[in-house]
């Protein structure tokens, strides 16, 4: 099965450097993977030729909530993705919160990308297991998919995004493969695991196995030099 790769552009790109990053991409063949780009808002026309995802989005529909940006609205401009509940704004909002939205995300014909990951301190004090059971049930409370809906999981280490620390190869298949019991338990099979946090070219190798479904890339999503060889390793 292809791998997929969501690039998280995060609000790293000003509209010019998106041009550039986009005219570079245009050299690298995606064709074996399946790739999904997150640019933010202002900079979506940029890379229309690739599926696009937003970087988070709001459960209403319509309203009077200044500065948010609806689900149903996205649908309408064809963005079929959306990273909900990532570690940059996880402090900002509740779990009740990331429920609606992956919820809203789902009823409007989108794939929820649902980021869930222990802190620093959780894996401290031995309580990553619990977090993340806690992180993904909650999200997904009330959540039946129907045929047609996906979700898509990344596991993604607080402590390992944007500091160039991994877990272990062995590590990252103990948490997956105790994440794909909680989602069994919840009787959710339409779904594909990915990895994330410092994913870049010196350990894409290290970390690359057949148990993840694809990658989440931050810093390494907007580098055409770390893309193209990541894009290569996971054909
Ligand atoms: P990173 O970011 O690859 O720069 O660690 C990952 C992420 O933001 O999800």
């Amino acid at each position: 099965m292809k791998k997929l790769l969501i690039c998280n552009h995060k609000m790293f790109l000003t509209y010019d450097e998106a041009i550039i990053l986009k005219n570079k991409m245009n050299d690298i063949n995606f064709d074996d993977i399946n790739l999904v780009v997150c640019p933010s808002y202002l900079n979506f026309d940029v890379f229309k030729d690739y599926t696009l995802g937003a970087q988070n989005c709001f459960y209403e529909d319509k309203g009077a909530y200044t500065g948010e940006i609806s689900c149903y609205d996205l649908n309408l401009r064809k963005i079929k993705y959306s990273i909900v509940g990532h570690s940059d704004r996880r402090k900002y909002e509740t779990n009740e919160e990331i429920n609606l939205k992956v919820k809203s995300l789902l009823k409007n014909s989108m794939t929820p990308i649902l980021c869930i990951g222990e802190t620093k301190m959780d894996k401290e004090l031995r309580r990553t297991s619990e977090v993340l059971k806690k992180q993904l049930y909650s999200a997904l409370d009330g959540v039946v998919l129907d045929k047609s809906q996906e979700l898509v999981i990344a596991y993604e280490p607080v402590w390992a995004i944007g500091t160039g620390n991994n877990l272990s190869k062995e590590q990252i298949e103990d948490t997956l493969m105790y994440l794909r019991k909680l989602l069994d338990l919840k009787e959710i099979h339409n779904y594909k695991l990915l990895y994330g946090g410092s994913v870049n070219k010196s350990n894409i190798n290290f970390i690359l196995n057949d148990i993840v479904d694809g990658y989440l890339l931050g810093n390494a999503s907007i580098n055409d030099d770390e893309l193209k060889y990541i894009t290569k390793c996971i054909k």
